[in-house]
């Protein structure tokens, strides 16, 4: 294999949130991919990437259906795999990913899958400034001090990390409750928890939306980037 693969967290939104590091590699890599839904055309990652790189580099669009359907998941990651795999006989290559890769993100999917076809792949994580670092900061608040505990957890599964885990952790990281915004409210509710939560939609974006707690109407139809923090200490 003459390229090696690189997985690229892009951070939350702003550009301004790119680090040096990966800006720098995606300036170099003969290719780049990015992730796009198989419903639309949109990538945050590429909108973020192309302030940067402003035309000089052509991105390759990889689909990802937003399913939990294991069978369809595979089909779309071996299609990806292959591509990814024939680009990098040519050179370099990343995935750019919102975020960070080590974090929810479609990358280990992919790696893994190219590391199955072609087992001498290189690989490398770049990491990125996570959407719970952003929000964190917008919101003002220490996610961890001293020996605290911090949970980061998928909403994907309704109240459930509330339900168990929201008066054990000092702090509890939400992402994903687009879909399961009032099963968390109604978890966060009955274990007391509403007026000790806050959120952000689109954090470090111009259509940027903070929640001050999760107790209005508004907040329980939320759009994908959205995530909530429950508990946390205030830092202003
Ligand atoms: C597939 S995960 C990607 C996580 C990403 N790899 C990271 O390190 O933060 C997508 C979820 O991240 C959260 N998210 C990503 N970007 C966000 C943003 N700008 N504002 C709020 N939430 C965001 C939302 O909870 C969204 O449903």
């Amino acid at each position: 294999m003459a390229g090696k693969l690189f997985g690229i967290g892009v951070g939350p939104g702003d550009p301004e949130l790119l680090t040096l590091k990966a800006l720098r590699i995606l300036k170099e890599v003969a290719t780049i991919f990015v992730a796009a839904s198989s419903k639309n055309n949109y990538s945050l990652a590429a909108e973020i990437i192309k302030t940067h790189l402003s035309g000089e580099k052509v991105l390759k669009r990889l689909d990802f259906p937003m399913t939990y359907e294991r069978k369809e998941l595979e089909t779309a990651w071996q299609k990806n795999a292959k591509q990814v795999v024939e680009a990098l006989k040519t050179g370099d290559a990343a995935f750019v990913t919102l975020g960070d890769p080590s974090f929810y993100s479609t990358f280990s999917y992919l790696a893994r899958t190219v590391k199955a076809l072609a087992p001498e792949t290189e690989i490398e994580m770049v990491p990125g400034i996570t959407a719970a670092q952003a929000a964190a900061a917008r919101l003002g608040i220490a996610l961890s001090e001293g020996d605290e505990m911090v949970l980061f957890a998928s909403g994907a599964r309704g109240g459930e990390a509330v339900k168990k885990f929201g008066k054990k952790v000092d702090t509890l990281v939400l992402y994903k409750v687009y879909r399961q915004a009032e099963d968390i409210y109604r978890a966060l509710k009955e274990k007391g928890l509403l007026d000790k939560t806050c959120g952000v939609s689109f954090c470090s974006l111009p259509q940027e939306k903070v929640y001050e707690t999760f107790s209005s109407p508004s907040s329980k139809k939320l759009p994908y980037f959205t995530l909530f923090i429950v508990g946390g200490k205030p830092v202003k």
